[in-house]
């Protein structure tokens, strides 16, 4: 009511008004923004003052606007509520007051609530819209919406918008996506694929704020501005660590039913530190502009950080969080959360620039300070025999360093005893004149310090960016899912991890303080403080790795972790013997995805394996090209082999792609593959042998109705899957069958069912393959997590 009243009152009294902008809009056109979630907290802190900003920028250029808040309430209640927002919003700094008024009146008036819940609530802006556009005489731009909401509710407004709100006549269709973009891998992938079916990839614009900070958009080019300094610096010989920090004194208060979901790691961690990393390590595209060469490089830099474990991970939760959560979620006293709201991770890339450099990436809420930083430190190789004060001895760093702390600007700070850095963008400019204070260890006057002319909000810089359809600050789809596949596995370890309890603020003292060794991260101190109701319930890490028999095999059984850790040691013992007698150790591993815990293990804990002399094989291969995601060699590629160093010329992939063509049985691979076994191995008996079993019971590609013994004749057959890619070529049991040690891996809930059938069964392989396993003098281990085997 009262918007309406004003909106009535202003179109009459400000001069101009709607002529200007109609005038302006023939040429540019008229831009209708929605911000989905138009009432709520964020909208209310930066997006309204974001699109103010835009509005008055754009205002005297030529574009039009419309700005509608949408809600799920009816308008009587949120239209007051709106309009205290837009009153609210404030004047850009280099605005006159007069002017700044004008434009306030009339982002005023072309702003309106509309209550976007059902589907006719959505066909009726729509209409709105067109309706407004035919009045008016105006071409239409394009159309924004901004999808402020619970990430649950995108796909369903997503549908919604594609359904009756496209625009028409070439004009462009925006939909912004804040966090959280998923819970974890999977259900990343499935919200993918859900929008995927409504909107193009580039109608979408997935927001991460920190790529709107200004020090965070200008990593990139400073590196590739001072690219002759760094050049010779940016590397393992001369970085001693990578920091990545965010610290925070708030608390959670007020969000625990979303925090308690996600935690800090999904909260800051997957996604804003994740991308100061990438923007500090990734390869400088020759263009920083270039959005494809941009990703590109960005992506080959996920795929060369080592996977991530328990123990690259400390965790913590601010003493008071418990009670929050019982106030906020209705939980008795008793209740334990066990999410955490501190997190120190150390990470490393397997790439010859960075190899054995530490990443550090902390972030934590009820922190002593609120400060936000990336530090790369690099050695100092100086010995300083008398004047240790001088500024050659001092630390050498270069410091992005995103606001507040005791510097309280944005800047980017380079040591003196490092090189002066240029600085060729207009929009910053250096600082010589400095008040007292000290920057990571250095005295301000210690470094060349850069920082923007004008400190602008980073919703603000993103929401420009939209408007102008620059895609490159936001997150693609691959870019999304590269940084879930990074993490997945570290939070899944943390599953069920007790934090350690921290009281908070300045009271922390140095609980949190954390010791990097090797690849490994530990808190430094000892004091854990666990509240005795957590000890009662910690009881999964009671179970120890059981012994038994499984079909009359031997059987080890565990829960996860610690049957992925026995089954390594067994793989590394088995290894050294063979070495040790034959100088040789013959491998042949399966594909899927059980076998990945194990390589990690491996690649982060099993240092000394005898990699130079083992022999990798492969059990079986889908006949795709060895590129595609779904190959095993690709697999085996980038979960162990670009991680250890195993010769080439020890590594065989099974040859599915010859003659430019995939699996052809005149081409002969299996008969090659068969020769090259036979030509490298005793007997053809593989020393060891990893094999899993799919839920129908299939092992190697040798699937069900397979006709096992057929078979019999060749070591290597191409076989048919009865899932896609249906082309395989695999070990026959006459390969498997003459092996030294035989392992079969089965983890997982999903394979109870499986286990609890293969218990009962006869020996029957054409219909349960895996039955065919049976090692003639060799051994047959079964190890079978307690999820596959209790259920
Ligand atoms: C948000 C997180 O994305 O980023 C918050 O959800 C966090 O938990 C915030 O506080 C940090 O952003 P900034 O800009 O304040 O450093």
């Amino acid at each position: 009511m009262v918007v309406t009243v004003l909106v009535l009152l202003v179109a009459l009294c400000v001069p101009g008004g709607k002529g200007e902008v109609r005038q302006e809009a023939q040429r540019t056109g008229h831009v209708s923004v929605v911000i989905l979630g138009g009432t709520g907290d964020l909208a209310k802190k930066y997006l309204w003052q974001g699109f103010f900003q835009l509005y008055a920028v754009q205002a005297g250029s030529g574009s039009t606007f419309s700005f509608y808040g949408g809600g799920l309430s009816p308008a009587d209640s949120a239209k007051p509520v709106l309009f205290d927002i837009l009153k609210a919003v404030s004047c850009p700094k280099d605005l006159s007051p007069e002017r700044c008024a004008l434009l306030k009146e009339q982002f005023l008036r072309l702003s309106q609530y509309r209550q976007l819940k059902t589907s006719e609530d959505y066909q009726g802006l729509a209409e709105h819209i067109e309706q407004q556009l035919r009045e008016e005489g105006m071409t239409e731009a394009g159309r924004l919406f901004y999808l402020s909401v619970p990430a649950f509710a995108y796909a369903d407004i997503a549908e919604k918008i594609n359904s009756s709100c496209r625009p028409a006549g070439g004009a462009w269709l925006r939909v912004v996506l804040e966090k959280p973009f998923g819970h974890d891998l999977q259900s990343a992938h499935a919200l993918a694929a859900q929008l995927g079916t409504t909107l193009q990839e580039e109608e979408m614009y997935r927001i991460d704020h920190y790529l709107g900070k200004q020090v965070v958009s200008r990593i990139l080019p400073f590196r590739k501005e001072n690219q002759n300094s760094l050049d010779p610096i940016w590397n393992k010989h001369h970085i001693e660590r990578i920091e990545i920090v965010l610290k925070e004194t708030l608390d959670v208060k007020g969000r625990i039913a979303f925090y308690d979901q996600y935690g800090l790691i999904r909260d800051v961690l997957q996604n804003h530190l994740t991308e100061v990393l990438m923007l500090l390590t990734m390869k400088p595209p020759a263009n920083v502009s270039s959005i494809e060469e941009v990703q590109q490089n960005k992506l080959q830099m996920f795929r060369s950080l080592l996977p991530l474990g328990k123990s690259q991970a400390v965790i913590g939760q601010y003493q008071a969080y418990k009670s929050e959560v019982q106030q906020e979620l209705n939980k008795t006293q008793d209740h334990v959360s066990r999410t955490p709201t501190f997190a120190a991770v150390l990470a490393h890339a397997c790439d010859a620039r960075y190899e054995g450099v530490p990443i550090l990436l902390t972030s934590g809420k009820m922190l002593d300070e609120r400060v936000g930083y990336a530090r790369i430190l690099f050695k100092n190789d100086m010995f300083c025999l008398q004047n240790r004060d001088s500024v050659h001895c001092k630390p050498k760093q270069i410091v992005f360093y995103f606001g507040h702390g005791s510097l309280q600007y944005p800047a980017i700070l380079v040591s003196k005893n490092l090189f002066k850095p240029v600085q060729k963008d207009a929009d910053w400019k250096e600082v010589t004149e400095h008040t007292n204070v000290s920057v990571l260890g250095l005295p301000i006057t210690d470094y060349y310090v850069q920082t923007p002319i004008e400190q602008r909000e980073a919703y603000a810089e993103l929401i420009a960016h939209i408007f102008a359809g620059r895609k490159h600050s936001f997150i693609s789809t691959e870019n999304l899912l590269a940084s879930w596949s990074m993490w997945t596995p570290l939070l899944s370890s943390l599953t069920g991890a007790f934090p350690r309890i921290y009281p908070g603020g300045g009271d922390n003292g140095d609980m949190l303080d954390v010791h990097l060794k090797g690849n490994e991260i530990s808190f430094n101190s000892k004091v854990v403080i666990i509240s005795p109701d957590q000890v009662a319930h910690s009881s999964t890490n009671d179970f120890q790795v059981m012994q038994g028999k499984f079909r009359s095999a031997e059987m080890v059984s565990a829960w996860a972790e610690e049957l992925v850790q026995r089954l390594a040691a067994d793989l590394q013992e088995a290894a050294e013997a063979a070495v040790q007698k034959e100088g040789v150790f013959h491998l042949a591993l399966s594909g899927g995805s059980t076998p990945i815990a194990l390589f990690q293990r491996l690649v982060l804990h099993h240092f000394s394996f005898p990699w130079r002399e083992t022999h990798l094989w492969m059990v079986d291969e889908r006949c795709v090209p060895p590129t595609e995601s779904e190959s095993n060699f690709r697999s085996l590629h980038d979960h162990l082999l670009q991680h250890v160093r195993i010769p080439y010329y020890n590594i065989h992939p099974m040859p599915v792609q010859l003659n430019q063509r995939l699996c052809v049985e005149e081409d002969g691979g299996a008969l090659l593959y068969e020769k090259e076994l036979s030509k490298s191995i005793n007997g053809s008996s593989f020393h060891f042998v990893l094999l899993g079993v799919g839920y129908d019971g299939h092992t190697a590609s040798v699937f069900p109705g397979s006709k096992v013994k057929e078979l019999r004749k060749s070591m290597v057959a191409l076989t048919e899957s009865p899932i896609k890619p249906h082309q395989r070529m695999s070990l026959t049991f006459n390969a498997i069958n003459r092996a030294h040690r035989v392992a079969l891996m089965v983890m997982g809930k999903g394979k109870h069912e499986l286990i609890t059938q293969l218990s009962r069964v006869k020996d029957n392989p054409d219909k349960w393959p895996v039955t065919g396993v049976k090692p003639t003098r060799g051994t047959l281990i079964w190890y079978i997590d307690y999820n596959a085997l209790i259920g």
